[in-house]
């Protein structure tokens, strides 16, 4: 639905994400740039270096996904107040954090098509860094109050829970999906989740809606790693700012290849190259180019739509509003951008 007072406002602060209401998405800009500004200021450290490391990814770019969902979730109350800002400001910090710690771990290299901070300095600089961020992330959270400040503790151990049990892998005799889907919720549905509450929580919604948001939060955050390990497979480094095969050289098993791995119909290379780390630059290429064409691949969509549905039908529990229309919207960019 566009707004008749004029076009769709396309590629909102940079996101890639289109706003139909041009006054929503004005909105959404200033809060965005708000939240830049924000997150500029509270990295400034009188040691330059730690200032510099920091900004590293902060200015190589990223989809700021976390706090848009949550500028987004406070347009279900008063988006005015400070505490706002705050919150978006807090998701992405935490999120960053994650990120110099995710690359160390994953030994990737590329990172919002820049060069990783593993990579461009060392190990030990980027975990610093990740904790340096972590601890202004804290700081700042201790803004938004001792409610705010046990549930960002909260996530964070899921966040950490999550990258161990990925680490450790599914149990002997365990359900390989059932794990996944437990990792993706810890790893990432459970900031994205606590996006939704802050925004709509400093914007003084209705408890209903603060609860009705998180879920959806946690959802679409399910449904977005889903798509990222789709994407992991599927799309190039020009588009994710990623190098593809990364899940397949480090050994994590993300859902394509669980499918492929118990479907009747995969290419026995395939289940060759599934069953070890793959080092070569070769075997990767292979490897990704049957899981493109496995049915692991399509059933992976499939789970895919199915959080796509069920995300739909929590936002049919909030008021019909402009904010409702792009958050319809946001659940269409998570799946579209596996495409
Ligand atoms: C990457 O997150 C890590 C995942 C949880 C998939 P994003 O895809 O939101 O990364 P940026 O912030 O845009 O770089
Ligand atoms: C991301 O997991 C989870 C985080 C908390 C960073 P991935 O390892 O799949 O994310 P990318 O693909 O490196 O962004
Ligand atoms: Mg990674
Ligand atoms: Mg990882």
């Amino acid at each position: 639905m566009s707004s008749p007072s004029g076009e769709p406002v396309r590629n909102v602060a940079g996101s890639g994400f289109d706003i139909d209401d041009p006054a929503l998405a004005e909105s959404i800009s200033g809060g965005i740039t708000r939240v830049e500004d924000l997150l500029h200021e509270s990295v400034r450290s009188e040691f330059d270096f730690a200032t510099r490391t920091s900004l590293h990814l902060v200015d190589a770019g990223g989809k700021r996904f976390r706090p848009l969902f949550a500028l987004l979730a406070a347009h279900f109350a008063d988006p005015a107040p400070d505490e706002v800002i705050t919150s978006a400001a807090v998701v992405e910090m935490v999120h960053l954090a994650t990120l110099y710690h995710d690359d160390v771990m994953d030994e990737a290299t590329m990172r919002r098509g820049a060069t990783s901070a593993n990579v461009r300095w060392d190990n030990s600089v980027a975990i610093l860094t990740g904790d340096f961020l972590m601890a202004h992330a804290s700081r700042l959270v201790a803004d938004l109050g001792a409610d705010a400040v046990r549930r960002m503790a909260t996530t964070f151990e899921a966040l950490v829970t999550g990258q161990l049990r990925e680490t450790i892998g599914a149990r002997e005799g365990q359900d390989p999906e059932e794990h996944y889907l437990q990792v993706i919720y810890e790893k990432t549905g459970s900031l994205i989740a606590t996006a939704g509450r802050f925004g709509a929580t400093a914007a003084g919604a209705s408890q209903e809606h603060v609860e009705a948001l998180e879920r959806f939060g946690k959802c679409i955050g399910i449904a977005f790693q889903i798509s990222d390990d789709v994407i992991d497979i599927a799309s190039p480094a020009a588009d994710s700012g990623k190098t593809p095969g990364t899940d397949l050289r480090e050994g994590v098993l993300t859902l394509p290849m669980i499918y492929a791995r118990s479907a009747s119909d995969t290419d026995p290379r395939l289940l060759e190259l599934l069953g070890r780390q793959l080092e070569d630059d070769e075997d990767v290429a292979e490897a990704l180019k049957l899981l493109r064409e496995s049915s692991g691949m399509r059933r992976a969509r499939e789970k895919l739509a199915e959080y796509e549905q069920e995300a739909r039908s929590i936002l049919a529990e909030l008021p019909d509003c402009s904010a409702r229309d792009a958050l319809e919207a946001l659940v269409h960019y998570v799946v579209a951008r596996t495409r």
